[in-house]
């Protein structure tokens, strides 16, 4: 049995709804033939699938980063605009093959609108110039009768669209990036640009591009960047066919979040800063099947029981990570999976709809108490990650938020067990109202109507609580959502 303690008035932090944001890339079918299709019967007038958009909104995204990914750093904006017969077609130097241009800036805007998700875009500091990028905020911010602005209305868009978030570039570090730099020369680009964004929209929030979150770049880039940007990126891609691997090795982000928040805290003090730039985990997901081509990654229930322990993490450290973008999110390494005529949902879908649906306001400590298993001794990942120096980790991996008023909660919880696990949730205060819902998502290992793709299994049941306490039997390999009502907490 595991027990898990909260105490309502033992905060965490302010849960920001951007941690179930997404991330789309013009890579393989995730833009073209995956949310995006002309003359598709499935496609409204915009040439948006709808059966996509359905699976999308049911997840709530908060937020959309776009249009990469290693994509974005020769991607250059104004390609994609303007009528789109006259678009060009360019080489894609990332992923190889050619882009279109038919999905540009105002059709990513326009669906971002229809999801009710903001837009983050992230600029091309590859082949792109500050002017370019200057151009870019121009087009979609400014509302002065100036040339970007204009073409713009000319576009049919009068209002400006107001996008908050740009990063500066993509995994800049790497040789894999068009125009990869060394950390100095990034800081020094960086600090050029970000003084000149803040010229054109003094209110743009600035990412910088950070590494892993423990590396020598983070440092420096941390360092040379915190006073000019709001936020610093992270990404983290797990993943192996070793099940204990592939469930646990998710938790290299605590480490990656505890370690960059210090970091982070450290420039703030020497920098003189009023608050340290916070964290956002702008690519993160189980990927390491298929690493080439258009990356169509075909999950299994343990993935989906990893991308519930990724999320777990971002609540719990939810004072310091305020975004985090799933990649991807259709075809590539995605949770929806597109044919000419359906969609399908892998297991990865479940978790990232259960956190997004039930979480709540404020995250609340969770003491847990019950088996714990080591961190695989063997490290059979295919990234280059260790965990193996971190856990010991709870079999059962919690995460819990309360509204402002403390009167419902909501509670997430992963049994990497490969046993049934009675789980038992105490209140230190106050006592529960009512029945508790329990969603709880296994495995059942049946292909789907989609080659390759397995379903899962969704149960919604109800079960009494009595006082301060609620009784939940976790099934094998399980994750699941408990949502209950409060009183006196
Ligand atoms: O999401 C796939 C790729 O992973 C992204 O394009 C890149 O930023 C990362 O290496
Ligand atoms: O107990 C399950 C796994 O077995 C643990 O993760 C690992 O330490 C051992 O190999």
């Amino acid at each position: 049995m595991t027990t898990l303690t909260i105490d309502p008035r033992r905060v965490l932090g302010d849960l920001d709804r951007r941690v179930f944001g997404g991330f789309v890339e013009h890579l393989g079918r995730c833009i073209y033939g995956g949310l995006y299709e002309e003359g598709s019967p499935l496609s409204d007038g915009r040439g948006f699938r709808t059966d996509v958009l359905d699976l999308l909104k049911e997840l709530r995204l908060s937020v959309l980063r776009w249009p990469g990914g290693n994509f974005v750093s020769n991607y250059h904006w104004q390609d994609g605009i303007g009528p789109k017969g006259s678009r060009p077609i360019r080489p894609d130097l990332a992923w190889g093959g050619t882009e279109p241009n038919r999905f540009g800036s105002d059709e990513f805007i326009e669906y971002c609108a229809e999801l009710g998700a903001e837009p983050y875009f992230c600029l091309n500091m590859g082949s792109g110039s500050l002017e370019e990028a200057l151009a870019w905020v121009e087009y979609c911010n400014d509302n002065r009768g100036t040339y970007w602005a204009d073409r713009r209305r000319q576009g049919g868009h009068g209002a400006p669209y107001g996008v908050p978030w740009w990063g500066l570039g993509n995994e800049i570090y790497g040789p894999w990036q068009v125009g990869a730099l060394s950390a100095e020369e990034y800081v020094a680009e960086a600090t050029r640009w970000a003084r000149a964004i803040r010229m054109i929209d003094p209110g743009a929030k600035l990412v910088s591009c950070g590494e892993l979150g423990w590396t020598d770049w983070d440092a420096k880039v941390i360092d040379g960047l915190a006073s000019l940007v709001d936020l610093h990126s992270l990404h983290l891609y797990t993943g192996s066919e070793d099940y204990w691997t592939n469930v646990l090795t998710p938790h290299a982000a605590e480490r990656a979040i505890t370690t960059t928040a210090a970091m982070l805290q450290r420039a703030a003090y020497n920098h003189g800063l009023e608050q340290p730039p916070r964290i956002v985990y702008d690519e993160w997901n189980v990927w390491f099947r298929n690493m080439t081509g258009a990356l169509e990654e075909r999950y299994v229930f343990a993935d989906a029981l990893a991308v519930g322990t990724y999320l777990n993490i971002f609540v719990r450290h939810c004072a310091w990570v305020k975004m985090a973008n799933l990649a991807q999110m259709v075809n590539a390494i995605a949770p929806i999976v597109t044919t000419p005529d359906k969609a399908v949902v892998q297991p990865t879908y479940y978790p990232f709809l259960l956190h997004s649906q039930g979480h709540l306001d404020l995250a609340v400590d969770v003491f847990v108490e019950g088996p714990t298993v080591g961190a695989p001794g063997e490290y059979l990942s295919r990234w280059p990650y260790r965990v193996d120096d971190l856990g010991p980790f709870n079999l059962v991996d919690a995460a819990a938020t309360l509204d402002q008023a403390r009167r419902r909660l909501a509670v997430t919880l992963v049994n990497r067990s490969e046993e049934p696990e009675r789980a038992e949730v105490v209140l230190r205060r106050g006592s529960f109202a009512g029945t508790a819902r329990v969603r709880c998502v296994t495995g059942t290992g049946r292909p789907s109507a989609v080659d390759g793709v397995e379903e899962a299994d969704l149960d919604d049941a109800t079960v009494s609580t009595r006082d301060a306490q609620v009784v939940v039997e976790l099934p094998a390999r399980s994750f699941t959502l408990v949502e209950a009502g409060l009183q006196g907490a």
